[in-house]
């Protein structure tokens, strides 16, 4: 049995996504179906900065670095390419 993750996009036009989890969101997001960019994939541009709510592990200390860099005021923000998807999430882009 494989555990399945919703991603909804609150405050959006766009339909939730259901992915296997572990999955690497920015393999499956994509411009038509989600308000997320991405840029290098690799958790070095910002460009996936969004906020998230759901409980998934916390971030790396590359990712940590990364957004109190760019988002200091922003306790759920996250680096979408970074994210472990391990539950359902709900996800804002920043
Ligand atoms: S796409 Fe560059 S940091 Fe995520």
């Amino acid at each position: 049995m494989s555990n399945l993750c919703t991603i909804s996009f609150p405050g959006s036009d766009f339909a939730p996504i259901t992915l296997k989890c572990h999955q690497n969101l920015s393999e499956y997001l994509t411009i038509q179906n989600s308000p997320v960019l991405f840029g290098c994939r690799t958790g070095i541009c910002g460009t996936c900065l969004v906020e998230v709510i759901g409980d998934i592990p916390p971030p790396q200390p590359d990712e940590q670095e990364m957004l109190d860099t760019l988002a200091p005021n922003y306790p759920n923000a996250r680096l979408a390419c970074q994210i472990n998807l391990t539950t359902n999430l709900a996800i804002r882009r920043l």
